[in-house]
């Protein structure tokens, strides 16, 4: 067994993070780039010191994790989902819609999700959950507090509705953290919710292997109520969603089908 191999076997065991369903090459490039600006060059090295010191340890889940994120990411997508997907969702489903954002890391999806739902219902009628295996990044949701860059896609109506000046950050007022549900959930070995009218899983599925991504396909099916939509990143069309019963609904959206004759 090489180095590389110990190591993920080891950091499963210390974190319960299992390296084996991300891509390899990516992982490696990105663990020895820290490894080098703490002045470490060996993966055993790594390990023990990952062992002993905690903030190395969060330093490097939160490396691994890559937790970058902002409100209204690629904002044509959200218009999609506001004008074409939102509305007929709503119209099929009898109670409230059922959201989840599945790695929601520091909580600007979900949070984009609440406002853009309050232009549907009553902000009290909606809640939503909201998952990471991260749990830094869920403190840090929580919080809500954020720098200008990443408010750059909101509204000034948004802006002025739901957040506080605060200094130079802009902190998400109570009213609208509420009505956000977070939770870690760590999408290769959790259960996942059942039931879910609108699943959003954004910029994570890139990092994962194919086989990876075929288990999370299928999770995600299980996951959805009847002709649930499912919203991807950018880069993360599936490429047969036939495959795994979803039928492209529009570019990044999927609906899920009950079968393949559908
Ligand atoms: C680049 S962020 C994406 C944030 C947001 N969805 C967006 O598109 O802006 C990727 C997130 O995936 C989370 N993540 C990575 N592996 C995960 C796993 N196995 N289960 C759940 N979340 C995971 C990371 O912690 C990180 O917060």
């Amino acid at each position: 067994m090489n180095n590389y191999e110990i190591f993920k076997k080891n950091i499963n065991k210390l974190t319960n993070i299992d390296l084996n369903y991300y891509k390899e090459k990516q992982m490696i490039r990105r663990i020895t780039s820290l490894m080098k600006r703490n002045g470490i060059d060996s993966f055993d090295q790594y390990y023990l010191k990952l062992k002993s010191d905690k903030t190395l340890l969060d330093q490097f889940i939160n490396h691994l994790t890559i937790n970058v994120s902002e409100f209204y990411r690629n904002m044509s997508q959200w218009r999609v989902l506001e004008k074409e997907i939102l509305p007929d969702l709503i119209k099929s489903s009898k109670n409230t819609l059922n959201v989840w954002s599945s790695a929601c890391s520091t909580g600007e999806e979900p949070y984009s999700l609440i406002m853009l739902l309050t232009k549907f219902y009553d902000l009290d009628e909606i809640e939503i959950l909201a998952t990471d295996i991260d749990d830094e990044a869920l403190e840090k949701a929580m919080v809500g507090l954020y720098n200008e860059k990443a408010l750059v896609n909101l509204s000034k109506e948004f802006k002025l509705k739901y957040f506080d000046k605060v200094e130079n950050s802009y902190r998400i007022r109570d009213k609208i953290k509420k009505h956000v549900k977070f939770k870690k959930l760590d999408l290769l070995k959790d259960p996942f919710p059942k039931n879910i009218d609108l699943l959003i899983c954004r910029n994570v599925m890139i990092y994962f292997t194919d086989e990876a991504k075929s288990l999370l396909y299928e999770k995600f099916y299980n996951s959805l109520r009847k002709n649930g939509v499912f919203f991807v990143g950018s880069t993360e069309q599936i490429l047969r969603p036939e495959k795994y019963n979803f039928k492209s609904i529009k570019t990044f959206f999927y609906r899920k089908l009950n079968n393949i004759s559908e």
